[in-house]
């Protein structure tokens, strides 16, 4: 008998195919991996199990019985506990009522029973022993703790379920060793229990440390599934590859000129928070590329390029003379630009009009204070044009564009004024097919013109078919760099999912 098995489930975000074609099938006692690019489809999978997504189309059978799953309770009821990816704590709760939520223990239905709450909380804190910190206590508020503890609580909180279908979406992403081998131990004692256990990491390491049978998703289909003693590491990412895309790679040479310009961007020897020991030099004419799975320290490098978040040590240097990001103000008078595609955080002024939205870094650049509208305007319209953005007016709110749009508006602010160095931070979240095309044609232009570019994507396809190199980080440190043929997506993923 089957624990869980999912048959042609499919789901749909407005035009985005998140899951086309979902399948697997999940054993009594067992630690099923499931691997895939980022946006494959793994947690719109797993939250169709788990209720919070309903599917388009497909079966989800429980013990050979279809069952419909109409919401997290449902699924609840059924058996099934999960992990959230993002986490689905309450900041302002203690760790006893995240962990047990939703189902507080109570006395005589009304009054929340304070002393099982903590006696059943202790258990799951206790589970974890040293590695939780003496501060996790169970009436801890969620709002006291670090990235790895809330991950703790997530953890026992799919835990307390008790469900005999426990699912984890990247519950490991934010611990340290010592918490991921508890986990890890854990976990094996579930799977003694009989437990079905899917895991969900991008760690081969770890797929191989907890994994009995792997299932590879690839674009929103499964593609295979496998016992792990039968694989390799190689085998399971050319499975995420697929064989063909791996020699259909359209390669773009680099211009002959680059090897000789001059170099426009020196690093060396950089740390900062999130990464260390980074080396690289970027000339004019060239796009960099950085690489590897989200979160490995790519963003911090250039925020901390850009003045916007601290260095340990090391140094940077911009055409051979020494600079030290101070601030982002410093940075942008020293040539330096930084496009961020978090445009909530980092972009738009929301509720604002267009034009003030284009101009903010050309006033700051120039030291206008007051910028007189009429000027603006004249240079603002040829940066928004070069990109093909679409609007009605200059005054229009920038709420009033889409979000592709949005994005052109954020960096037609930087080619008002010709940085000599561009640091794009996955610029194109959220944009379109066409914009995407249109921004990096752009982006060769601008290349092409003399500007040096530093890339980070989280698409591999984006890097792939757009930078000259790429530097391949993996634990906050570059530990690959890729460059003319051996710039294919098995390279990337190969150096990006093996251990750092
Ligand atoms: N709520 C949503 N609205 C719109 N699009 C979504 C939504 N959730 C997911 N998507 C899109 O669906 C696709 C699959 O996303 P999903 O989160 O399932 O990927 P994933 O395999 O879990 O990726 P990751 O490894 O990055 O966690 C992606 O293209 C994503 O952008
Ligand atoms: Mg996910």
């Amino acid at each position: 008998m089957t624990k869980l098995k999912l048959r042609g489930v499919s789901k749909a975000y407005g035009a985005t195919q998140a899951l086309s074609h979902g399948e697997l099938e999940i054993e009594a006692g067992e630690v099923h991996v499931l691997i895939g690019a980022n946006g494959s489809g793994k947690s719109t999978l797993c939250k169709i199990v788990a209720g919070s997504v309903r599917p388009d189309a497909g079966e989800v059978l429980l013990d050979d019985s279809p069952v419909t799953i109409s919401g997290p309770r449902a699924a609840q009821a059924l058996g099934i506990g999960i992990f959230y990816q993002e986490l689905s704590l309450a900041e302002h709760r203690s760790v006893a009522e995240n962990i047990l939520m939703p189902a507080l223990p109570s006395r005589g239905g009304l009054f929340v029973d304070r002393q099982a709450l903590h006696a059943t909380a202790t258990r799951y804190i206790d589970l974890f022993g040293p590695v939780a910190g003496d501060d996790l206590a169970p009436e801890t508020p969620l709002g006291a703790l670090r990235a790895d503890q809330r991950q703790l609580v997530e953890i026992m909180k799919a835990l307390a379920s008790e469900a005999p279908v426990l699912i984890f979406d990247e519950p490991t992403s934010a611990l340290d060793r010592a918490q991921v081998d508890r986990f890890f131990e854990i976990l094996r004692d579930l799977k003694t229990e009989g437990r079905s256990i899917v895991f969900i990491s991008h760690r081969m390491d770890e797929i191989f440390a907890i994994g009995d049978r792997v299932t590879v998703i690839r674009d929103g289909e499964t593609v295979g599934t496998a016992r792990i003693r039968d694989v390799t590491p190689q085998k399971v990412i050319r499975m995420m590859v697929g064989e063909q895309e791996e020699l259909a790679l359209p390669q773009q040479a680099s211009s002959p000129t680059a090897g000789k310009a001059e170099i426009a961007l020196q690093v060396e020897d950089l740390s900062g928070p999130a990464f260390s020991h980074v080396s690289f030099d970027v000339r004019r004419g060239e796009i960099l590329g950085l690489g590897g799975l989200h979160g490995q320290g790519q963003s911090a490098l250039l925020r901390a390029l850009f003045g916007a978040a601290p260095t340990a040590a090391g140094s940077v240097s911009l055409a051979g003379k020494a600079f030290r990001p101070g601030s982002p103000r410093d940075a942008i008078a020293h040539g330096l630009a930084y496009v961020s595609g978090d445009r909530g955080r980092d972009g738009v002024i929301s509720g604002r009009p267009i034009l003030e939205n284009v101009t903010p870094i050309h006033a700051l650049r120039n030291r206008l204070v007051l910028a007189r509208p009429a000027r603006l305007a004249e240079k603002a319209v040829p940066a928004l044009k070069a990109l093909n953005t679409k609007f009605a007016g200059l005054s229009h709110s920038i709420g009033s564009l889409s979000g592709g749009n949005q994005q052109k508006v954020v960096i037609a602010r930087w080619l008002m004024d010709r940085p000599d160095v561009l640091l794009l931070d996955d610029p194109t979240k959220g944009i379109d097919l066409s914009a995407k095309a249109d921004l990096f044609a752009l982006i060769r232009t601008l290349a092409e013109e003399g500007m040096a570019i530093v890339l980070y994507s989280s698409e591999d396809a984006e890097l792939l078919n757009n930078a000259d190199r790429i530097l391949v980080f993996n634990g906050g440190s570059v530990t690959r760099e890729l460059r003319d043929a051996d710039r294919t997506r098995y390279n990337l993923y190969h150096a990006a999912y093996e251990a750092a």
